[in-house]
This record gives C-alpha cells, structure tokens and sequence, in this order.
C-alpha cells in the first residue's frame, strides 16, 4: 500500500468505527440504511474515488477504490456495495457518456449527494443477461420503456439509474443503454426484496409502465447497451472482490482475537493445532485473493485490463469470503450462530457476493472462454 492509501485506510477506519460499528447490528435487524452515513462517505471523498476531479470526482484509481471498499466492508459490506455500484455507475457515465451527461449526472453522483444504481438483471435474464425484455420504443425525441428489472442494489434510494433495454431484435446487439431518472414519468420502484443478508442495502424491482426518456438519455449509440454492461462489470468485478477481501479480513481478525480468549480443556482453544489450521488456512486464501485484486486493479489502471484476471480475482475472493465467514462462525461456537457476535452478519452477507455481478459459474464461463481465445490456433 502507498502512503495515500495508507492514510486513506486510517481515515476510513476511524470513520466505520465512530459513525458505522456502533448501530451496524441494530441497523441490520431494522434493515436500515441512513443516507446521511453515505453523505458524509461523499464529503470525504469516497463515493466518487475513480471519477475525475473535473466531474467533482476524487480523480484516484481502482486499487484506491479498493483499499476504500475493503476497509468499509469491516464494518458493513452493505455501505460498500452502495459506493461499488454508484461507482460502477459513474465508470459507465467516464467511459460512455458525452459531455453533456457527464456534466448533468456525475457531479451529484461522485460527490455522494446522490446514489447511482444499475438496471440489467430481470426475472428472466439474470445469467443469461442477454435475453432482457424490457423494451425501449423509439417515439418522436426519445424512447418508451416497458417492462421491469429485478435485483436491484439500491432501487430505492438512487437517483439516477443506468437501464438496458431492447431497442433492436434479440440478442446482445439488440439492446441499448439509457440514463433513467427516478422521478422519470412512467417510473416506479417495485417491491423490496427480504434476504438473508445486505439487510441494509435495499434490493428492489423497478417497473417502466409507459416511461419516456428522452433521445439525449441514450448512452452511446443505440446496440451498444450490452457492450457498455459487461464493460462495467469488469470493473465491477474487481469491486466485489475487493469488498469480499475486505469482509474476510474481519472475520479472520474476530476469529483469531476470540481464539485466543476464550479458554476450554484448560487453554485458550488457539492451542488446538485443529483450529490452528483452519486459521492458517483462512490467511492464506485471504492474502491470495488480496493479491489477485490488487494485481486486477492495478492492471485496470494501467490502461491493460485484463477481464480474465477480474474475474479470477472475483472468484477467488468471494468463494474465499464464504469460507473464512462459514469457518469463524464454527470457531465461535454456538455463539458465533447468534446475533450477539457479528460472525453471523458476516457469513450471512458473504453469500450473495458469490452470486452478484455474475455468479461464480459466469466467472469460471468467462475465464475458459478467454483460456480458449488463448490457446486456439
Ligand atoms: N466488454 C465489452 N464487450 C463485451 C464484453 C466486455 N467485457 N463481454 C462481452 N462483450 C461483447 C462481446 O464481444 C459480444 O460482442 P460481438 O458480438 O460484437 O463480438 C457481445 O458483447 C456479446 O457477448 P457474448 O457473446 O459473450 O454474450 P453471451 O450472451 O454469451 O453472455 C455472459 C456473456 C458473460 C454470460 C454475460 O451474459 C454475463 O456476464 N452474464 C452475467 C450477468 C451479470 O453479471 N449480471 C450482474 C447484474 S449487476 C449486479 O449484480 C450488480 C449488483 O447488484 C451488485
């Protein structure tokens, strides 16, 4: 780490544990997310760490957003899952937005007054994303949208919202991008999903009955929405590594503090060379998945991105994420399967890691996919 993700991280440390630590089990079980929290993420600069200083932005790169990520997701992956996607969101409008765009939506968004969300998964297109049905019509100055999105992080609270629909015949290439507001007429947010973890992060449907949206809402040009979508999620990938490498440092932390308290058989249960183990094993996948995301961001922000090594480094952390949050509730004991330890939280919001922004069988897809491009004559 350098010196200015080093202060980055003590910062951000001193943040979680003044103002998150405290309500982060309360706020769980009421499911609970305080927008002001994200606004004071904004003011210090971490909502818009990769957008440039022209847009607001904090003009840094992926491993910086990463070191932030991690450190945030110690106390609550659902804080750093908001500023993932908002981030997500604000790479797509970097990349593929004119001018004009970037100026009318990336402030608001980098600065955190405002909350970005990312419209792709339906009921019926979630691996499978390029089978979406949601259909954008093309009328006199804009677009009509019909249909609706499932799964959505933050469908709730953001404000601007990036939406694939079906502009053409099927397929990838029948599919563009649009910038949806959320006061758009013809728009409204579905019902909010009950899972068993991200409690406080809300997932919901967005429905489009009728919403126009006009021709300057169009992201690029039309047919270039599926592109633009899987565009993000190779940096978004790294993102959700990143909070996954994050997660299972606290749990190993929690694991190992509480083994070297609690004492059973006469001695602290460290002692036992069987739980030694585990925890040695546990270091060892978190440093290898930390490495992976470093060596994935750090590609990224040399302009080399490397799509197999993002979702390696995705793979690697999310899976290594369950099993270091699964173990440290089986070293707690039955008090690590209660709510007065957070160990459960912790396994509990591991879980889905492995399945958003492609599940863990998308990424080994893509990997083979890319390992045969490379040794195909
Ligand atoms: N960058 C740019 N273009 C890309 C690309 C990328 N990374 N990946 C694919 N494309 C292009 C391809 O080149 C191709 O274009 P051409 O035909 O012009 O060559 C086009 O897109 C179609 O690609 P594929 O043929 O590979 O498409 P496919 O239908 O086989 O699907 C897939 C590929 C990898 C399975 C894809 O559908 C996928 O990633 N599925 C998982 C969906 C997903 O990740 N959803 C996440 C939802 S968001 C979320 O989870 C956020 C959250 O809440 C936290």
């Amino acid at each position: 780490m350098n010196e200015l993700q080093q202060e980055i991280q003590l910062q951000l440390e001193k943040y979680r544990l003044d103002k998150i630590e405290p309500t982060a089990e309360a706020d769980d079980h009421a499911e609970k997310f305080r927008m002001e929290i994200f606004n004071e993420l904004g003011e210090l600069g971490f909502t818009g760490v990769t957008t440039s200083e022209d847009y607001d932005g904090t003009g840094l790169g992926y491993q910086d957003l990463c070191v932030v990520l991690s450190e945030l997701s110690k106390s609550s992956v659902s804080y750093a899952v908001t500023i993932s996607v908002s981030s997500m969101v604000q790479g797509i409008f970097s990349q593929f937005a004119n001018e004009q765009q970037k100026k009318k939506y990336l402030p608001a968004l980098a600065t955190g007054q405002e909350i970005g969300a990312f419209g792709l998964t339906e009921s019926s297109a979630g691996s499978d994303a390029a089978s979406l049905k949601t259909t954008a019509k093309k009328v006199d100055g804009g677009y009509i949208l019909n249909g609706s999105k499932m799964f959505i992080t933050s469908g709730s609270i953001a404000s601007t919202f990036i939406v694939m629909a079906r502009t053409g015949g099927e397929g990838a290439k029948g599919i563009s991008a649009f910038i949806v507001r959320n006061d758009a007429s013809g728009f409204s947010v579905g019902k909010k999903e009950k899972k068993m973890g991200w409690k406080v992060s809300p997932t919901t449907e967005l429905i489009f009955e009728n919403c126009f949206v006009a021709d300057e809402n169009l992201l690029a040009q039309e047919g270039m929405g599926f592109k633009i979508a899987m565009a993000a999620l190779d940096r978004g990938r790294i993102t959700i590594g990143s909070i996954a490498v994050g997660l299972a440092e606290r749990a190993l932390e929690e694991s190992l503090k509480y083994s070297l308290e609690r004492k059973q058989f006469k001695q602290e249960i460290f002692n036992f060379q069987g739980l030694q183990f585990m925890m040695a094993d546990m270091a060892t996948e978190l440093e290898a998945s930390r490495l992976l995301v470093n060596e994935s961001a750090r590609l990224f922000d040399e302009n080399k991105n490397n799509q197999k090594l993002a979702c390696m480094a995705k793979l690697k952390a999310t899976d290594t994420a369950m099993k270091v949050t699964t173990d440290g509730v089986q070293i707690f004991g039955g008090v690590g399967y209660t709510s007065e330890y957070p160990m459960e939280r912790f396994m509990r919001d591991a879980k889905v890691l492995q399945i958003v922004e492609g599940s863990n069988q998308i990424q080994r897809l893509v990997i083979a996919r890319n390992l045969q491009k490379q040794y195909s004559i």
